[in-house]
């Protein structure tokens, strides 16, 4: 059964791929639902659709979930979709002489911590649908290492893992499990990075490809697949793949 309307939560919705995402489904029809710590870009289009309610939600933060669920169920009897889609990076940087590691906090407490903080609210109103779909954000930074990804990466890769294990223990109940892993996408969060990123993409297109795919409910859906190949090509050929990405060494050093 392909679901074409529905009601669908979607965190990280102010900015970004969540926004692109919640554009998507309100002009599909969709009754959306969108948290993020403030509501940023969705100010202006609330305006346009009577559709889209927003929720407030710091996903980092245990204490607020019973009182974020208690207030979708005052919008919703049920949800048909959750799409976990919030999520910060940083970088660590090995050349500082004190290394920042409490970034890995940070990062696990939004990325990991977070995303399980997100099914703690979904799951008894994902329940209640007919034909439940349960959506996690991770990354292809998952398919082969990046450097200075140490907590960003090891977040993404820890989120798969839930899923693919969530998968397992939620199919009693005919909730869906799908993972999504975008390629390099144009948003607030990659604006600041430095690096070259192979086959950008802008967020409306992300969001297109996202939406359709998941209309078929695929356990992960990786993109975009030349991107894919390249990865698959780093983690089956490790030595070159450390010897093209690992930062050089200053000769003067
Ligand atoms: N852009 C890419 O190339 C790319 C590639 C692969 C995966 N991803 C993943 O896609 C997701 C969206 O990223 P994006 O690129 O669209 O980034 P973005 O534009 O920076 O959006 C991030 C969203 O997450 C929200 N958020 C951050 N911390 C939060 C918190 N503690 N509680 C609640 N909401 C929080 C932000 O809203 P507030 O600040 O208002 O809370 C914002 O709505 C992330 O999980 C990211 O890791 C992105």
């Amino acid at each position: 059964m392909i679901m074409d309307k529905g009601v669908v939560w979607i965190t990280g919705a102010s900015s970004g791929i969540g926004f692109a995402l919640t554009k998507q489904y309100l002009e599909a029809g969709w009754q959306v639902i969108a948290s993020a710590r403030t509501q940023g870009e969705l100010v202006a289009l609330s305006e346009s659709y009577e559709n889209l309610t927003f929720v407030a939600f710091d996903i980092s933060d245990d204490s607020q979930v019973q009182a974020v669920r208690e207030t979708l169920m005052l919008h919703t009897a049920h949800l048909d979709c959750a799409i976990l889609n919030a999520g910060t990076c940083e970088y660590l940087d090995m050349t500082d002489t004190d290394p920042d590691w409490k970034m890995m906090d940070r990062i696990m407490s939004v990325n990991f911590f977070g995303l399980v903080n997100s099914v703690d609210v979904c799951l008894p109103l994902l329940k209640k649908s007919s034909h439940p779909h349960l959506v996690g954000v991770s990354s292809q930074a998952v398919q082969a290492a990046f450097p200075q990804a140490e907590a960003y990466g090891a977040s993404k890769a820890a989120v798969r893992y839930f899923l693919s294990s969530l998968r397992m223990d939620l199919k009693q109940f005919n909730i869906d499990v799908t993972c999504l892993l975008p390629g390099f996408v144009d948003t607030p969060l990659t604006q600041k990075n430095t690096f070259s990123m192979p086959f950008l993409m802008s967020s409306d297109d992300a969001a297109k490809r996202m939406f359709k795919a998941l209309a078929s409910r695929p356990f992960e859906f990786a993109f975009p697949k030349r991107l894919s190949a390249m990865l698959w090509a780093g983690r089956h050929f490790p030595k070159l793949w450390l010897s093209m990405l690992a930062p050089k060494k200053d000769r003067n050093d």
